[in-house]
């Protein structure tokens, strides 16, 4: 079975972070965002195309020097056709029935499962769907039966659970007639309200799930990773001087003092002090000072804190370094 990672967007909310990666290679816990995809895969999916825009070079790239034990093509857009415009884009390659997986989700969700479901429905198209307390971020999606009914784009905050579009969908062939070739066309807006009537399968699953496309969305991907026992203190780090409450990750080459925990990831050779870090992802090579408190934030390769700076609620890009004593609530910096 073909599947199709569609990763190609710009990522904007996780600027500036995403500046100088795609998104589906930024780091999440102890691996790019989209590998963590890729290691569930089952033997069943034998050819992954992975659809990329921004950051085509990059993927490749990355892909050229990993494997993972089947075929996997980057196929480049010469221009972001959105989400549904990338399926398109690679209509001759597929060859039946297929998956399609956006590249910014990790969940516990059964690859074989999903595509059973979608033959058992006999529809055009099956999306996987996940319940959340408040739908409204997302966009809501009725479902009568064993049929979705109704997209519903911008749901009232505040009307309680709701189904959500999970980002995980098998299509049949037929989808491609109802997507205009080279232009942007969004799957989710365009393709699905004219495909409902064709049949569109809602498929639930249990575990974990989430978007990591957000900076909230992704310390909630981090924080279900590491109670998933992704967290580990590599031999090659030293936190023989910090008071850690866990769950944390701390990679090789890092050498940590201070309060940390719990959800917390350092990546490879991160350099802090005595202070007080809670609920953040440090992707490799920062520093932080004594008495910084850091909570609630991403900060990007070779980031420097200095001393009783406070950082929260916030996305620092590569190289970033903040004064001793700032105060950063809530921002975006770097470029
Ligand atoms: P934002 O800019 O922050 O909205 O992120 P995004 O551009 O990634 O958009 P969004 O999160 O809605 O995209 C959902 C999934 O579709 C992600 O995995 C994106 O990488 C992917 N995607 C979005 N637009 C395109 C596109 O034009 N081409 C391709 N190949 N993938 C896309």
């Amino acid at each position: 079975m073909q599947l199709v990672i569609i990763a190609g967007g710009l990522g904007k909310r996780l600027r500036p972070i995403t500046s100088t990666r795609p998104k589906a290679l930024v780091p999440l816990v102890d691996r790019p965002m989209i590998v963590h995809t890729l290691d569930r895969l089952p033997p069943s999916c034998d050819e992954v195309l992975i659809a990329v825009n921004f950051g085509y070079e990059a993927v490749r790239d990355y892909f050229r020097n990993h494997t993972s034990g089947r075929e996997i093509r980057v196929i480049q857009e010469a221009k972001p056709l959105g989400t549904a415009g990338a399926i398109k884009n690679v209509e001759r390659r597929i060859e039946g029935t297929f998956v399609v997986y956006n590249g910014d989700v990790v969940d516990t969700i059964d690859f074989d499962d999903l595509v059973r479901a979608h033959q058992r429905g006999r529809g055009i198209g099956t999306i996987a769907v996940w319940s959340v307390d408040d739908p409204s971020a997302f966009g809501a999606i009725q479902v009568e039966g064993k049929r979705i009914t109704r997209f519903i784009e911008k749901p009232a905050s505040g009307s309680g659970p709701g189904l959500v579009n999970a980002g995980r969908y098998v299509f049949e062939p037929q989808v491609f007639d109802f997507i205009d070739g080279g232009r942007e066309v969004s799957l989710e807006r365009q393709v699905f309200p004219r495909i409902i009537e064709r049949g569109l399968t809602p498929y639930r699953y249990e575990g974990w799930w989430s978007d990591a496309g957000t900076l909230a969305n992704y310390l909630n991907a981090q924080r279900l990773l590491l109670a998933a026992s992704r967290a580990k203190i590599s031999p090659e780090a030293d936190v023989s001087s910090a008071v850690l409450t866990p769950p944390v990750h701390v990679a090789a080459g890092s050498f940590i003092e201070g309060k940390v925990g719990p959800n917390v990831v350092f990546g490879r050779a991160c350099k802090i002090g005595r202070a007080h870090i809670s609920d953040a992802a440090f992707l490799e090579g920062g520093s932080v000072d004594d008495k910084a408190t850091i909570a609630s934030s991403i900060l990007g390769a070779g980031v420097a804190i200095g001393e009783g700076a406070d950082v929260r609620d916030s996305i620092l890009g590569d190289g970033v370094q903040v004064p001793p004593h700032a105060k950063v609530a809530g921002e975006r910096l770097g470029k």
